[in-house]
């Protein structure tokens, strides 16, 4: 089975991609190999992001490894917050604080559409792979839902009645931007393999 090390200290990505991975692929958390503190991620995109957090890992560790980069673009905010999405309502701020300024700067907008988008970038036999993921929506007026984590409770897809927040995970996972950029890499590993 292919091991790959996943470059990120967010517990609930990785919670994700381990629930999205089943038995098909070892997934590898930061902490399992010993490694600590922060992945910097100064690029100014997500894809460069992504690329940033994986190099930083396979350079210290050597083994092959991924990262992935999200941001929720929102057309009326004109694609904010995109690849500030992190840390939107600034340095310290948690996932409370970044919804609410969302929904303060949404507050009369009549166009919701937004859009999740996440990059993967896989660095394996020391090659590199970009994968991205989509998934179009809305955001909703009030949050609800406890799932998931982050835009989660404001977020609804498309075709969908309920935010990513009231999905059981398997839901999430399979229609969410992470999902599908997943699904792609591992695709891929199977044609390596
Ligand atoms: P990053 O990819 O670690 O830079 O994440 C950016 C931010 O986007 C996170 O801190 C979360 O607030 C948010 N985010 C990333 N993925 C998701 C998701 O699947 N659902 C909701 N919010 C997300």
């Amino acid at each position: 089975m292919v091991s790959l090390v996943f470059a990120t200290n967010n517990q609930h990505k990785l919670r994700e991609i381990r629930e999205i991975a089943g038995n098909t692929i070892n997934v590898t958390g930061l902490n399992e190999i010993g490694f600590e503190g922060d992945i910097p991620e100064t690029a100014d995109t997500i894809e460069g992001n992504a690329r940033q957090k994986a190099r930083y890992i396979f350079e210290r560790t050597g083994k092959d490894c991924f990262a992935d980069d999200t941001g929720l673009e929102i057309a009326a905010l004109d694609g904010r917050p995109g690849v500030y999405s992190a840390r939107y309502a600034g340095e310290g701020c948690n996932f409370e604080d970044n919804v609410r300024k969302v929904l303060e700067e949404m507050q009369g907008n009549t166009d919701r559409t937004a859009a999740f988008r996440c990059i993967i970038c896989l660095i394996y036999k020391g090659n590199e792979y970009i994968f991205e993921g989509r998934v179009n929506g809305e955001i909703t007026i009030d949050p609800s839902g406890t799932e998931g984590f982050g835009y989660d409770p404001v977020f609804r897809p498309e075709n969908n009645a309920q935010t990513f927040a009231e999905m059981p995970p398997y839901l999430k996972n399979g229609l969410s931007h992470r999902g599908r950029a997943v699904q792609k890499m591992f695709r891929l590993l199977n044609q390596l393999m």
